[in-house]
């Protein structure tokens, strides 16, 4: 595999499993070496840098819930201390809950915006303070639903319509840092947890499928493989996009 991220170091954020360890397995095929963040899975993590290990590359895997602010901090410090400043950060832990309006709760609305929201702009925070002065690149994964706007996805669909608005924001702000920042917005990808909320199968799968160009679901892969675009320099010139991977459905 072309080696266009030899010698960067990047940190991805819930790469245990999902579209997460699809990136942290990419990026590392392409020559970087990468933190694999997890919460709860250490398996899992343990399980993704083991792989990138046997395929010649370098990991580590770096414990932190990111919807608890003060654990933030150690997770860009285990980074920096395993390999050196960090030059690209994917954003890709989130957690989506689908509900009616009738049934929206507080809990409901926090869990989502306490990880997808400000733990997303909390990670950017420490991380950007970890790049060094050549800049790098933060992409973020947002979701194909801040433009689909399906019907039950009020808090989930405003979390990501709020990355894709942070996206824009950070590609002005941090853009005299020389740091790019942009979005990949996915459509549905059958991971561990689409599996386990039932979106894999059955009403909602037929929809999609329906609804999608393309005519098909798409692999965690196909994700990765434009994370890796947006973060090497072959996107130099890419800042502030939210580019949609969804088979052609917005
Ligand atoms: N799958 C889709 O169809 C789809 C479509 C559009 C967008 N997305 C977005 O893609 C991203 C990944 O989705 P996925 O389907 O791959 O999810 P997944 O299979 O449920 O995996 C989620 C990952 O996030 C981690 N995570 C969860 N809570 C965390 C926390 N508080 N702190 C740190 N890490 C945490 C999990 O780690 P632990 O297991 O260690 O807790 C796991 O590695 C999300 O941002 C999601 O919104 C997914």
């Amino acid at each position: 595999m072309n080696k266009r991220l030899a010698g960067k170091v990047a940190l991805v954020t819930g790469a245990s499993k999902g579209i997460g360890a699809a990136i942290a397995l990419r990026l590392a095929d392409e020559g970087a070496l990468v933190a694999v963040n997890y919460s709860s899975s250490k398996e899992g993590a343990d399980y993704v840098v083991s792989e990138i290990i046997t395929r010649g590359g370098r990991a580590v895997a770096v414990h932190g819930n990111l919807s608890e602010p003060e654990e933030i901090k150690s997770v860009i410090d285990a980074t920096k201390k395993a390999f050196g400043a960090i030059d690209i950060l994917v954003n890709n832990a989130g957690v989506y809950e689908f509900s009616p309006l009738d049934s929206i709760t507080p809990e409901h609305f926090h869990k989502q915006f306490n990880l997808n929201v400000l733990g997303l702009l909390l990670t950017t925070q420490e991380a950007v303070r970890a790049f060094s002065d050549k800049g790098g690149s933060v992409v973020n994964i947002s979701s194909g639903v801040s433009t689909i706007t399906p019907p039950n996805s009020a808090v989930y669909t405003a979390t990501k319509g709020a990355v894709d608005a942070i996206t824009m924001v950070l590609s002005k702000e941090l853009a005299a840092k020389k740091i790019r920042v942009n979005s990949v917005n996915p459509g549905m990808i059958a991971t561990e947890g689409v599996v386990a909320a039932g979106f894999h199968e059955g009403d909602m799968r037929t929809w999609i499928e329906s609804v999608t160009p393309m005519g098909r679901i798409g692999t965690v892969e196909e994700i990765a493989s434009v994370v890796a675009f947006l973060a090497s320099e072959d996107a130099a010139y890419v800042t502030g996009e939210t580019l949609h991977v969804t088979g052609g459905l917005r």
